[in-house]
C-alpha cells in the first residue's frame, strides 16, 4: 500500500506555532501526515479538526483513535458550514497542503497517473461530478482546449484537444466502449502529438505532465474551491492566528499570494454570529461592520535540498504563511 511522505512537515507545523489549547483545522487530511504532527502538539484541551473529500482519506482517518480529532469527508470550501453544525465560531490556526497525495498518485485505479495504467477518472472523490472519461466524450473542442490552456498552460492545447476529438468522434460512431478509455491512452495520443509538433519534448518531463494536470484541476473544480475558502478565511479565525498553505504549482501558488496579499480588508464577524447571518449583513452594509480585519503575508518558504532528494514530489512546492491581523494592530 502507498503510503504519503508529507511536505514541508516542519516548516509547516512550526509556522502554525501552536497552542496547545488551540482549535486547529488540517483541511487537506492526506493520510495525516500533518495532522498527526499537529494533534502531537497540542494538549488535552486542544482539537483538530480536518477535512479530506476522498474517501480512502476518509478511511485512513478513522483509524486515528483520538478524542480531540474530528475528521469531515467534506470540500475544504465547505469550513465555514462544518464549523456551524459542530458549534465553533472560530479556529486558531488552518493548514493547506494542496493537490493530491502520493496514495492517489500511485493507485493507477484512481485515474490520476500517466504513468500507471487505469480508468480515466481523476476524481478525487469518485461520488461526485463525473469521470474524465465521461467529460471527454461530451465536452466540444473548444471546451477542452481553453482547459489545457487556462489550468496547463500547455502549448499543444489546441493540437492535443483536436486529436482527442478526432478519437472520441471515432469511438461514438464505432461504438468501441474501450476506446478513450485509459490513462495510458490518453498519454500516449498527447506524447504522440508532441512527437509530430516542432516543440522538443522536455528531458525528465512526461509530455503528458500539463495536461493531467489541467483535467485534474478542473474536474475538481480545485481553483475555485481554493478561492472561496481562502475568501471566507478571516470569518473563520480569530486574530492573530496563522493561515499556511503549500501549493504546488504556479497557477495554485499565484491565487494564494494574491489572496494573502497585504491591505486586503475584510469586515469580521462579531462572536455569536452565524456565518449565514454575517454574510447577509455584511451584503448589506459593510462599512458600518467593525473592526476591519487583514490578512498579512509573513514569509515564502521552498523545501531545502535535502528534502528535495529524499522526496521528488517536493520540489515544486512554495509555502506561504500568514497571519490574521486587525487595523489598530501595527504591521510587524
Ligand atoms: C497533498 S495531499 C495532503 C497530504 C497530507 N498533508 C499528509 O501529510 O498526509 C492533499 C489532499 O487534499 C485533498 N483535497 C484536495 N482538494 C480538496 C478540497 N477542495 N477539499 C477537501 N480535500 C481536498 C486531496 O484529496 C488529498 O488527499
Amino acid at each position: 500500500m502507498s503510503s504519503h511522505s508529507s511536505v514541508l512537515l516542519k516548516e509547516a507545523i512550526d509556522e502554525l506555532q501552536i497552542a496547545t489549547d488551540g482549535v486547529y483545522i488540517d483541511a487537506t487530511y492526506g493520510r495525516g501526515g500533518h495532522s498527526k504532527a499537529i494533534l502531537s502538539k497540542l494538549g488535552p484541551k486542544g482539537k483538530l479538526i480536518a477535512i479530506d473529500k476522498d474517501p480512502e482519506a476518509a478511511e485512513d482517518a478513522s483509524s486515528i483513535d483520538d478524542t480531540r480529532f474530528h475528521f469531515f469527508q467534506s470540500n475544504f470550501s465547505d469550513i465555514p458550514q462544518i464549523l456551524e453544525n459542530i458549534g465553533l465560531n472560530k479556529v486558531n490556526g488552518i493548514l493547506f497542503d494542496l493537490g493530491v497525495s502520493s496514495p492517489q498518485l500511485d493507485n493507477g485505479q484512481r485515474g490520476f497517473s500517466f504513468l500507471k495504467n487505469g480508468p480515466l477518472d481523476m476524481r478525487m472523490n469518485p461520488s461526485e461530478g463525473i469521470s474524465l472519461r465521461e467529460w471527454l466524450l461530451k465536452a466540444d473542442k473548444n471546451e477542452i482546449k481553453i482547459v489545457l490552456k487556462e489550468y496547463g498552460e500547455e502549448r499543444l492545447a489546441s493540437s492535443i484537444a483536436s486529436e482527442i476529438c478526432l478519437k472520441r468522434d471515432i469511438c461514438l460512431l464505432s461504438n468501441k466502449e474501450k476506446m478513450l478509455s485509459s490513462t495510458l491512452e490518453l498519454a500516449k495520443l498527447i506524447d504522440d502529438v508532441y512527437s509530430r509538433s516542432r516543440i522538443r519534448k522536455k528531458k525528465g518531463i512526461h509530455p503528458a505532465t500539463k495536461s493531467f494536470q489541467a483535467f485534474r484541476i478542473y474536474l475538481n473544480n480545485e481553483l475555485d474551491q481554493l478561492s472561496e475558502i481562502l475568501e471566507k478565511l478571516p470569518l473563520i479565525l480569530v486574530l492573530g492566528s496563522r493561515i499556511v498553505i503549500i501549493s504546488f504549482h504556479s497557477l495554485e501558488d499565484r491565487l494564494v499570494k494574491s489572496s494573502l496579499r497585504k491591505n486586503k480588508t475584510f469586515v469580521s464577524r462579531s462572536d455569536g454570529m452565524t456565518s449565514n447571518q454575517f454574510a447577509f449583513l455584511a451584503s448589506m452594509d459593510s462599512d458600518n461592520m467593525k473592526p476591519k480585519i487583514y490578512l498579512k503575508p509573513l514569509k515564502k518558504i521552498k523545501p531545502s535540498g535535502t528534502e528535495i532528494d529524499r522526496n521528488k514530489r517536493s520540489r515544486s512546492a512554495i509555502l506561504r504563511v500568514a497571519e490574521v491581523i486587525s487595523e489598530n494592530v501595527d504591521s510587524k
